[in-house]
């Protein structure tokens, strides 16, 4: 199976989820390190499948090129074929991009290129759209700017915050991340441009 190192921050929700897929006979990739910027409950569901886990803050740094080139070291160690970012709340540098660019696998929170950095799911609701997203789509230098694999929209409901509304898109992103990974680690991705697309 491919090699799947998985970056995270947070609840680590799709983390589990990606962890769970990569059990089903017949699943094209593993996940054989969890990567984090702080403490955080993903580690949890990295000890709980036996998956190893690292941190590499920032604060222990003096510059953030020191903590892209450490973090790129560490990613290294793990021979990925494909990075995954879930719920990873930091742009990566370009350290991790020249070495990576073109592998790591984002999700985000609504349906780029609207609503891109932090606060997708509270910036939709703000603006008061009526349908958003869950995007998964190839990490670049910029805020959620890459090229774009999939997406697939999300109602909003008259009387959703911003946790009814997240958990919606999530239940769809934990679905729609693990099948994206697992097409491109199948198929590959075709370049067109700026454009990409899996190539089915
Ligand atoms: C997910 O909704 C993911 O798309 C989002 O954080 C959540 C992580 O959930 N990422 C971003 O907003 C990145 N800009 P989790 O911690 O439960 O997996």
């Amino acid at each position: 199976p491919a090699r799947l190192v998985v970056l995270a921050s947070g609840t680590g929700s799709l983390l589990r989820a990606l962890i769970a897929a990569t059990t089903d006979a017949g699943y094209p990739a593993e996940v054989v390190a969890v990567g984090v910027d702080r403490t955080c409950a993903a580690t949890g569901h990295a000890d709980a499948a036996g998956v190893p886990w690292f941190t590499v803050a920032p604060g222990d740094y003096a510059r953030r090129a020191d903590w892209d080139r450490a973090l790129t070291a560490a990613v290294r160690g793990y021979h990925p074929d494909l990075v995954v970012t879930a719920g990873f709340m930091r742009l990566l540098g370009p350290a991790f991009l020249g070495e990576y660019q073109g592998r790591i696998v984002n999700s985000h929170p609504a349906l780029l290129p609207s609503f891109p950095g932090a606060h997708g799911v509270a910036d939709a609701l703000a603006y008061g759209v009526k349908i958003t997203g869950a995007t998964v789509h190839l990490v670049d230098e910029g805020v959620d700017t890459g090229p774009i694999l999939a997406q697939e929209a999300v109602p909003v409901h008259p009387d959703d915050d911003e946790a009814t509304l997240h958990e919606r898109i999530k239940v769809v992103e934990r679905r729609l991340l693990a099948d994206v990974v697992a097409a491109v680690v199948r198929h590959g991705v075709v370049s067109d441009g700026r454009k990409a697309r899996i190539s089915w």
